[in-house]
């Protein structure tokens, strides 16, 4: 048995999600339930969690593994207050995601996959996201920023700063 231990919101969430799901097919709850986690996490999923969300669904914690390091909007590692995922795809690269990108590594002195030393950003590319024609664009949280411009970026840098 594991020794971490979820709040009771989080139990209640992950017994509303397990059953959605036929009896036997709590697997197929495995991806809401690793974002609800992740949240209570300060964002990221260690190993031991991830043990936990294996006994909690009573799947094998290698099956848990498998689906948080194949996505890439779980994070196995620790990240700061604000991740910021820049698609890198096709479409956004011929609409400027490079230069979205390359502005954002300079203004906040990390490269891809970094935390700055104040813990408050993480910036990391993304695969295509959904949102091919409102290039280039970033995903912050459960928003979309889109249509980013040097000076969009810019603001919502220093609203995230004022954020903390
Ligand atoms: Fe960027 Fe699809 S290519 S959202």
């Amino acid at each position: 048995m594991t020794t971490v231990q979820f709040s009771e919101e989080t139990y209640k969430k992950i017994q509303e999600i397990v059953q959605r799901y036929p009896e036997g097919k709590q697997k197929s709850a495995l991806i809401p339930v690793l974002h609800i986690v992740q949240a209570e996490h300060q964002g990221w999923l260690d190993v031991p969690v991830m043990d936990h969300v294996a006994e909690t669904l009573g799947i094998l914690p290698v099956e848990v593994y498998e689906v948080a390091s194949f996505y890439s909007m779980f994070n196995l590692t620790p990240v700061g207050k604000h991740v910021l995922y820049v698609c890198q795809t096709g479409p956004c690269m011929l609409l400027g995601s490079d230069k979205i990108m390359n502005h954002i590594k300079e203004k906040l002195n990390i490269e891809e996959g970094e935390t700055t030393s104040d813990g408050l950003f993480t910036l990391k590319p993304a695969e295509c996201l959904g949102a091919c024609g409102y290039g280039p664009m970033l995903q912050l949280g459960e928003t979309y920023r889109e249509n980013l411009t040097i000076e969009k970026v810019d603001e919502l840098l220093e609203e995230l700063k004022k954020l903390g």
